[in-house]
């Protein structure tokens, strides 16, 4: 049987080499920026996308250092992502994964700067020939990324986010704004191993199914958190959303509709992973936990 902690854990902490090797300041002038990137990348967060590129790339039987690599340039865009949601214009957060917020460590400057260092970091990483010796497959990798993380993806799923909080949104209108702000990274990290693996394209499309019903999954489960879980479980303030009057999967089907979508999703999202041997376990159980976690 599978062991999804295990196998977490450990590939959290090769990820956590990867992120401070591409980190390593390297006695630069420019150090302030450095530490600020390394501060907010470094030694926290549940490194989920990187796993998901790993587990999707071991389907495939694609070299543990090039997904590794995919997976580090992914978590520098999820960390970005953190860095500027976290801004005062933004949903103002004094506290992410159990630290202050990197304009509160540092200051609001450093924290637009930081993140702007980390989303062009992560193409340099993926665009380096360490990544893959294929430069086809280099560029499709960057191509993915561009568009999960830009305005038809996470991008533009936070500029409808913070439009929820003044509109009123209806299920499927949430569903999207989900599917682009969280779902997309979420979705490069299942396809990543798919273009790395060359995979065919009927893989191709059923992770991309199962990554699009994860994605939501873990959405609504953020959203349970903010109302159900605590500062000490999740390392960030909660009761954000309701305080903001923010649409969310919460407010929309209650927190017992929403826990039963969420449940819903697990199964769909399994399903999606039928035509995969043994090798797909983990993905399947990483269903079950992200509805599951309690951080
Ligand atoms: C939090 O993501 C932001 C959302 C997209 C909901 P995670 O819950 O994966 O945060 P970390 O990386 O574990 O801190
Ligand atoms: C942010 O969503 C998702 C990103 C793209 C960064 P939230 O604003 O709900 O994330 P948390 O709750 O602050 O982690
Ligand atoms: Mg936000
Ligand atoms: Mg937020
Ligand atoms: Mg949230």
């Amino acid at each position: 049987m599978a062991d999804l902690p295990k196998a977490l854990a450990d590939a959290a902490a090769e990820v956590e080499i990867m992120l401070d090797t591409v980190l390593a300041a390297d006695g630069a002038p420019e150090r302030r920026i450095y530490d600020a990137m390394r501060y907010t990348t470094l030694g926290g967060g549940k490194r989920l996308r990187p796993f998901l590129v790993m587990e999707s790339a071991r389907l495939f039987d694609v070299p543990k250092a090039s997904a590794l690599r995919a997976g580090a340039a992914l978590e520098l865009i999820h960390c970005y992502s953190l860095v500027h949601d976290d801004l005062p214009a933004m949903d103002d957060d004094d506290l992410r994964r159990g630290k202050p917020t990197v304009h509160k460590q540092f200051d609001e400057a450093t924290a637009i700067l930081a993140g702007d260092g980390l989303l062009t970091l992560a193409f340099e990483v993926l665009a380096d020939a360490a990544t893959h010796a294929d430069a086809g497959i280099r560029a499709a990798l960057v191509l993915a990324l561009a568009r999960a993380a830009g305005v038809r993806g996470m991008v533009g799923g936070q500029m409808i986010d913070l439009e929820a909080e003044t509109k009123t949104l209806n299920l499927a209108e949430i569903t999207e704004l989900q599917k682009l702000k969280t779902g997309a990274l979420i979705g490069f990290g299942c396809e990543a191993g798919a273009i790395m693996g060359k995979a065919p394209a009927k893989d191709r499309s059923a992770l991309r199914a199962y990554a699009d019903t994860l994605g939501l999954a873990f959405q609504i489960a953020d959203d349970l958190l903010d109302v159900e879980g605590s500062v000490e479980e999740t390392g960030k303030a909660v009761g954000k959303d309701a305080n903001a009057g923010k649409a969310t999967f919460v407010s929309l089907l209650g927190v017992v509709g929403a826990r039963k979508k969420a449940s819903e999703l697990v199964d769909q999202a399994v399903s999606h992973l039928a035509s995969f041997d043994a090798r797909a376990d983990l993905l399947r159980l990483t269903a079950r936990f992200v509805v599951d976690r309690r951080n």
